[in-house]
């Protein structure tokens, strides 16, 4: 099987690249590196000791994916490509309106030119809004996104759950992502944010490591056991294996199915912060600091579709994720 990973040379598509290779399939990886470094093809030759073919592409260009899908044989798409950073969309939403709905739109257009009928999509539990209770299930009602990045992912979606009822011959995966963490116990490759970290687990890492003083907890007053944001967290290397499962159930099936990948358990900050230090045996000081705006106070998977639908399920566990982003922080403390 070949596979086309878009935005393959980013966080998750890196993992997914290497579980792949390990799997004896063929990828094509097109990344334009806007939130990713070229290391990190070398990074993932030295792990698998495969290779594989890179293009160095905006899909967002047709021409780009054209040249593509003319010179490979692609049998299936994984789309990662895509901007991701939630405060970034509310200052800048039509920035991201046009990357990532133009990458979905003009993606679905060269594969149906070209008759490529396999696709997962990189989703977000952000889809479920701010108005769904918690396990989240996959067939609930879903409209009322709290920010544009997490309206391009539902407006993707909804794009390609169009395309796929307009063409029996498609099939679709759409994968739901909770909150993806860790690294790849090698410690050579693993998450690699711009400049201050939004999100938790790059945060914490980089105040372990000296990078940054302290951590601010954004509120603990939650309605929540201990008062701090509850959440799904999911080891980046259990999501790139769920990657894999989708994909053989998209090439064995048709139509269109959205999957949540997560645990279906939550943690809360302060466990995660407790965590980190206690399996890393190093201190992580930290401030309570008021809620961010936008957060919701806890959300957490149900996950039994995974398990029923693609035979997948988590078997890395929150100090798994903890040892694994703490070894990749060691061994690149300024990332790639
Ligand atoms: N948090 C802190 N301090 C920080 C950063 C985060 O206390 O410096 C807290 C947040 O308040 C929240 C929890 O840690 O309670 C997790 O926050 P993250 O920013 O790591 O993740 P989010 O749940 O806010 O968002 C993530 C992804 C989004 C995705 C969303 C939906 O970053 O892309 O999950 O699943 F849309």
């Amino acid at each position: 099987m070949k596979v086309l990973l878009t935005g393959g040379a980013g966080f998750i598509g890196s993992h997914t690249c290497v579980e792949f290779l390990e799997r004896g399939w063929e990828v094509v990886v097109a990344d334009n590196f806007s939130n990713s470094k070229p290391e990190v093809l070398n990074r993932i030759k030295i792990i698998t000791g495969k290779s594989f073919t890179f293009y160095e592409a905006d899909v967002t260009q047709r021409s780009a994916l054209d040249k593509i899908f003319t010179e490979q044989k692609i049998d299936a798409v994984v789309h990662f490509a895509g901007y991701k950073a939630v405060g970034e969309s509310v200052a800048k939403p039509l920035m991201y309106y046009r990357n990532n709905l133009d990458s979905t739109i003009t993606l679905l257009e060269a594969m149906e030119t070209h008759g490529v009928k396999n696709l997962v999509f990189s989703s977000s539990a952000t889809v479920y809004g701010e108005n769904n209770p918690s396990p989240y299930k996959e067939d609930m009602p879903l409209s009322t996104c709290t920010n544009p990045y997490g309206w391009t992912k539902l407006m993707s979606e909804q794009i390609m759950r169009d395309a796929a009822n307009a063409d029996s011959n498609m099939s679709v995966v759409l994968l739901r992502y909770f909150n993806p963490i860790g690294a790849h116990p090698s410690g050579l490759i693993g998450e690699d944010p711009e400049g201050i970290p939004n999100n938790l687990f790059p945060y914490v890492a980089k105040v372990a490591g000296g990078k940054l003083p302290k951590l601010g907890i954004f509120g603990d007053d939650y309605p929540t056991e201990d008062g701090t944001g509850v959440r799904d967290y999911i080891h980046v290397v259990d999501l790139a294996k769920g990657h894999a499962a989708a994909l053989e159930y998209a090439v064995s099936h048709k139509g269109i199915e959205a999957v949540n990948l997560g645990s279906g358990k939550g943690h809360s900050v302060m466990e995660v912060v407790t965590t980190f230090s206690r399996v890393n045996n190093i201190p992580v000081p930290y401030d309570i600091k008021p809620r961010r705006a936008g957060d919701l106070p806890s959300y957490y998977a149900n996950a039994e579709k995974a398990k029923t639908l693609l035979n997948w399920e988590v078997e890395l566990t929150l100090e798994d994720m903890c040892r694994d982003m703490w070894k990749w922080q060691t061994q690149n403390p300024d990332g790639y």
